[in-house]
């Protein structure tokens, strides 16, 4: 029977380095904030509680902690003194409630986006298997400044992890650092941290002090280092932001690509995290599918488009567009350069074609608006073509109204549909047609006066234009000679 398992996500820090008012932890990679990607991969461990602790900005922070994951407790840490202090808070948030002075606690911070939840349940298992009181997460770096180092004794077991402004010049050669992310029997967590220090080149409660305690108590500590160092890697300014963001979606397409998605230019291809794909996908070069896409089989996206929580079927095309909350049906086609904002619907083998712009409409199995057309609060029936140029004028200046025009008609070139109207299943209108009243079922719509020809009145010189005059042998040779 599994133990109980806390999960402590440190997000009270003031990420300066950023120089943003968008609180650290809430900036985003992959269509997903930091702390969310950590709260994913925290999540899959199915612990018995988590609790995440508040700080800076915590009116941020908070809530959207809480709407990712209901189930998280919020603790507050007013001032930042620490890791040790921020763990302390945390615990005595718990003080009281059953389990949580046994088993495990497992410490992370919120800024480590790249963190999977299998290295997690693979670092518990380690510690718990080795009975430890404290594990470190630790990796071997090429550049460890910056971070807590492992001293290990000559027998190869931890002694103490010092932090880079406490350590010594030799301390400071160590190669193995700590990822920050750690493991306690909690008893001992809880034990240990009133008897935390502040003095040390920071003046902080260290949390990696803890470890200490145990060598002193004679109680095992285990350091357990990652392969993947990149997934304990934290962001503390926008250059670590953008690397791990491209790493991120570097991770993501090879994972795509091993299920079976053609990606033909990585380099310039994005998926958001919460992105699903179907086997045989083909993503061209520029494609950027965000939030929660879905593609089905056979379907080929791109070049140069982007699809934002959109839903698309199989055997679809996608070419040149942007789209955002959107359903494209099987075998659908889209532009090349439409544009399909929320509420779009396209059926069965329909068509959205090029220079279309669509909003809250319903378009039928079948269907198509292939040239050059706003088709904005309306449904169109299966089947049914739309002539090229036609707007749908949904807007009066005050209110929105709504279109319905029926199944199997053949609306005219350059129509205005002036909303709320409907035009009936099998109907037909004439070229430049202004329809302003229902059209009957199976009637054709023709509106504006007839064609007069005015006989002579033309402006236009019937003669062709005679050829413009040879240029000056001077301008020529002031034109620096022949061109
Ligand atoms: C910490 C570790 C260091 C490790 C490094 C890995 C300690 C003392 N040091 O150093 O061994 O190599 O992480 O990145 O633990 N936080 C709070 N409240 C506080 C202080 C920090 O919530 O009072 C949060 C921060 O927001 C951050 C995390 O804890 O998410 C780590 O704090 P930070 O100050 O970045 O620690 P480091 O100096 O990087
Ligand atoms: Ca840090």
């Amino acid at each position: 029977m599994p133990s109980d398992l806390t999960v402590i996500v440190l997000a009270a820090g003031g990420g300066t380095r950023m120089k943003s008012g968008t609180a650290k932890v809430l900036h985003e990679i992959g269509g997903r904030s930091m702390v969310g990607h950590v709260l994913t991969a925290v999540r899959a461990l199915e612990p018995t509680r988590i609790v995440a602790v508040v700080g800076h900005q915590r009116d941020q922070v908070g809530p959207h902690i809480q709407s990712l994951a209901p189930e998280v407790t919020l603790a507050v840490q007013e001032e930042q003194h620490g890791t040790g202090h921020a763990v302390r808070i945390a615990m005595d948030s718990l003080a009281g409630s059953p389990g949580t002075t046994t088993g495990t606690v497992i410490v992370a911070a919120g800024d480590t986006p790249l963190l999977r939840g299998d290295t997690l349940r693979d670092f518990a298992s380690e510690h718990e298997a080795a009975q430890c009181a404290v594990s470190v997460l630790s990796g071997v770096v090429g550049e460890p400044h910056g971070y807590g180092r492992i001293v290990r004794n000559d027998e190869g077991d931890v002694e103490a992890i010092v932090e880079e402004k406490d350590a010594t010049p030799v301390q400071r050669e160590i190669a193995e650092i700590s990822s920050g992310i750690l493991a306690f029997d909690a008893a001992f967590l809880v034990e240990s941290l009133p008897r935390l220090g502040n003095d040390n080149a920071k003046g902080e409660y260290y949390l990696t002090d803890v470890v200490g305690l145990a060598r002193d108590a004679g109680l095992a500590v285990g350091a357990f280092p990652i392969d993947d160092v990149m997934q304990t890697e934290g962001v503390n300014d926008r250059l670590q932001l953008a690397n791990l963001g491209r790493e991120l979606n570097r991770r993501t397409l090879e994972g795509w690509m091993r299920e079976g998605v053609t990606v033909m230019d990585p380099a310039t291809t994005w998926v958001d995290s919460g992105v699903r794909l179907a086997p045989d996908v083909t993503l061209l070069p520029g494609v950027q599918l965000l939030g929660a896409t879905v593609v089905g089989t056979h379907t080929v996206i791109g070049p140069d488009s982007t699809l934002k929580d959109c839903e698309i079927g199989r055997h679809a095309r996608v070419v040149r567009s942007h789209a955002e909350l959107a359903v494209i049906e099987d075998q659908a086609s889209v532009g090349p350069f439409a544009y399909l904002r929320p509420g779009t619907t396209l059926g069965q083998g329909g068509k959205i074609g090029t220079f279309v712009e669509t909003k809250n409409a319903r378009i039928g199995d079948g269907a198509k608006v292939p040239h050059l057309s706003y088709v904005g609060d309306a449904d169109i029936g299966a089947g049914t073509n739309i002539g090229a140029g036609t707007i749908f004028a949904n807007y009066d200046g005050t209110n929105k109204h709504h279109t319905t025009v029926g199944k199997g008609a053949k609306t005219g070139a350059n129509n205005t549909f002036v909303a709320p109207v409907t035009i009936g299943d099998g109907a037909m209108t004439g070229g430049g047609a202004v329809v302003r009243r229902d059209v009957p079922p199976g009637a054709l719509a023709v509106s504006g006066g007839p064609q007069r020809n005015l006989e002579g009145r033309s402006h236009v010189r019937r003669e062709p234009p005679t050829a413009p005059d040879a240029p000056h042998v001077e301008d020529a040779a002031a034109g620096g000679g022949e061109s």
